[in-house]
């Protein structure tokens, strides 16, 4: 296998000035128009989902609901763990590999590009992933570190799966509520025993880059599972593709950006899209993103919702997939687009 280096060692290597063809996406800068968007993007208040008055509730539904057919993407508020992910990032390089698994599923994964054994281009990205459910998993060094097991609590806090699968399905009108055995079932606190989803923390590094109009810190690509929650520095550089043009989604600060994943795609047959989204890179700053996917229980085989596809009257589009090996095969290839997708349709 290839030895590489990480970004962040070549942006400090002295006097560089272009990068290596290797890292280079596309052949002409680009200057497609990137939309500042003459819609701003859907912010939702999360508390108004639990409140006292039904017409409140079911009005944040609604626009949640909306905001997920018409973008994927909606805001939450919050504050980070940012700084610990940035001093894991850069520690020294062995230290790093030193705890660091190969396989896609191992339970701490530090590396370069998407994935960096078979990347035929490759990404000006560094990244560790760290899984967190069902099995809390961190990292013993730096001790910033320790705040990942707060920041875990907090985002089980939120409840993302059992109380946005709600929605999601009562956006179709069946009134669903995950039983607590479902796989899809994510528990609120962490000593349950009901906890089956998976959860992951995938932290970024993107330092700055000589020729950013080059390279992409993470090419076109739509997440696997349900949600992701992401939180980033104040440094810009994530897009998404909003009705086929990409669009700047600008850092608010003390706020979740939630995309929809593949999963809901295929649970909801396709009434809710993942979002194609990619990381750009610049030459001045280094943005770190930390995103937080959660899917189901990596054993939970994932096909349309069987009581959609009854009421809608549509047949399925997607075939089932057990979600370990759909997570297996996306990490372990190149990041392309939807590719993965559309091979189970
Ligand atoms: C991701 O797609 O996982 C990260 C995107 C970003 O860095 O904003
Ligand atoms: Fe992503």
């Amino acid at each position: 296998p290839r030895k590489l280096t990480t970004v962040k060692a070549l942006s400090e290597s002295p006097g560089l000035s272009s990068i290596p063809s290797i890292y280079t996406f596309l052949k002409q800068p680009y200057h497609e128009p990137v939309s500042d968007t003459e819609e701003p993007i859907p912010t939702i208040d999360f508390s108004l989902l639990t409140s006292s008055l039904p017409d409140e509730r079911s009005k944040t539904i609604r626009e949640l609901g909306k905001a997920c057919r018409d973008w994927g993407f909606f805001m939450r508020m919050m504050k980070a763990i940012i700084e610990a992910c940035r001093e894991f990032l850069e520690l020294p390089e062995e230290e790093k590999r030193g705890i660091s698994g190969k396989h896609v599923l191992d339970p701490i994964r530090f590396g370069t590009s998407f994935n960096e054994s078979v990347d035929e281009i490759l990404c000006w990205r560094d990244y560790v992933k760290i899984f967190q459910h069902p099995e809390f998993h961190s990292p013993n060094k730096p001790p910033s570190f320790r705040a990942l097991a707060q920041y875990h609590c907090y985002l089980n806090g939120l409840r993302p799966n059992r109380l946005e699968l709600t929605w999601a399905l009562n956006g179709f009108s069946l009134h669903t509520e995950f039983p607590q055995t479902h796989p899809f079932y994510f528990h609120p606190r962490r000593k349950s025993p009901t906890i089956n989803g998976l959860q992951l923390i995938a932290a970024n590094l993107y330092p700055p880059c000589p020729q950013p109009e080059l390279a992409m810190g993470l090419p076109p690509h739509s997440d696997h599972g349900l949600l992701t929650l992401l939180i980033q520095n104040q440094i810009g550089g994530l897009q998404v593709q909003h009705k086929g043009k990409w669009v700047n989604i600008d850092p608010i600060p003390n706020s979740f950006l939630a995309n929809i994943g593949d999963h809901i795609e295929i649970l909801s047959n396709g009434k809710y899209k993942s979002v194609l989204h990619r990381a750009v890179v610049n030459n001045r700053d280094v943005r770190i993103s930390i995103a937080v996917p959660h899917g189901p229980a990596l054993d939970a085989i994932v096909s349309p919702d069987s009581k959609l596809v009854e009421n809608v009257g549509n047949p399925p589009a997607y075939g089932a997939m057990k979600y370990k090996e759909y997570l297996e095969f996306q990490q372990g290839t190149m990041l392309n687009g939807k590719s993965f997708l559309e091979r189970i349709r």
